[in-house]
């Protein structure tokens, strides 16, 4: 059986014993990040300082939530706005694994000048068992470079220290409650951010529609479940398709933009099974994104695959 209170003190003792000096943790607001971040501070104290990095990819009011969730920690904090350098580095990309590694790459660089700055020689990261073991590591394949694993660079000069290696997201989810961290019930939201949801190009335009309709399923679904309709399913998102198709709008000719509403339970998200969303309440989700958006989305569907053979993720 899985005990927190002796999980935290093993780590700390843990982060005490291997890193000698100051460490910065990337922190994303994140349930994994975050337990790092409480663990590391208090093993290091004044020696950890927590970055979070905008990079112009996270769900609308994000930012401003991890703020409010740093302000109410006893943590050292720093908020930077990189979103351009991400923009820029993900310019022309279209590939899965190329775009996970430009963000990878990208954001070591982002923490590699803070820690100089800071005078920092260890990174702390939340990464959990799933993402390296989908990372591969020379056994397994590689299903997708979780960009705090496979999209690290190998020249990165920090050393890497990751407390939560060995747990798996429900066990994460105990120590999160342990120390009452208010994203304990949030749901996961990949390290790449919107990036993953937005199919072919990232760019701020497209960024704002899949931004806009992550909104819209989180607000439509936290809704019916209040009003008893539906269980909160473990992860409900919106994805953004890189084609267009035809569509009409009053009576004219239109070519959109399609919008993938995707929702699963999963125990760990090493498995999932699509989610049964009532159909009323799909059809308040679709009439609402191609309201919203009347110029850009004229196509809304509903992803049914399980995983395997999917991923929870569209890349
Ligand atoms: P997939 O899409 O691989 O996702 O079925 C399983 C769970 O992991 C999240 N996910 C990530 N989390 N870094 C993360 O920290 C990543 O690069 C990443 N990619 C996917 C995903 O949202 C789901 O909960």
């Amino acid at each position: 059986m899985f005990k927190p209170e002796k999980f935290v003190e093993e780590q700390i003792e843990f982060i005490r014993d291997s890193v000698p000096g100051k460490a910065i943790i990337a922190c994303s607001g994140g349930v994994d990040s975050m337990v790092a971040a409480v663990i590391a501070s208090k093993a290091l104290g004044d020696r950890l300082l927590a970055v979070y990095v905008d990079n112009g990819l996270m769900r609308k009011g994000e930012t401003d939530e991890v703020r409010g969730m740093f302000d109410s920690m006893d943590l050292n904090y720093r908020i930077v706005d990189a979103g351009d350098r991400f923009f820029a580095a993900l310019a022309g990309l279209t590939d899965p694994e190329a775009k996970r590694k430009a963000i990878g790459e990208t954001f070591i660089r982002v923490f590699e000048k803070e820690a100089k700055e800071f005078g920092a020689g260890t990174l702390v990261q939340g990464t959990i068992a799933p993402d390296w073991i989908e990372s591969g590591d020379g056994v397994r394949d590689t299903i997708k470079s979780h960009h705090n694993v496979g999209g690290l660079p190998k020249d990165m000069g920090m050393t890497l220290c990751e407390p939560l290696r060995d747990l798996y997201k429900d066990e994460v989810r105990k120590v999160a409650r342990y120390f009452g961290i208010k994203s304990s019930e949030r749901q996961p939201f990949p390290g790449p951010g919107l990036s993953v949801r937005c199919l072919g190009e990232v760019n701020p335009e497209n960024i704002a529609i899949v931004r806009e309709a992550c909104f819209i399923v989180e607000d439509e679904v936290k809704k019916a479940s209040d009003e008893g309709k539906m269980e909160l399913p473990w992860q409900y998102f919106a994805a953004l398709l890189p084609s267009k198709s035809v569509g009409v709008q009053g009576d004219r000719r239109a070519y959109g933009r399609t919008v993938v509403i995707r929702a699963v339970g999963s125990i760990d998200g090493m498995t999932a099974e699509f989610a049964r969303i009532p159909l009323d309440v799909l059809d308040k989700i679709s009439r609402r994104i191609t309201n919203t958006m009347k110029d850009q989305v004229n196509r809304v569907v509903y992803d049914i695959t399980n995983k395997p053979p999917a991923t929870i993720e569209w890349e």
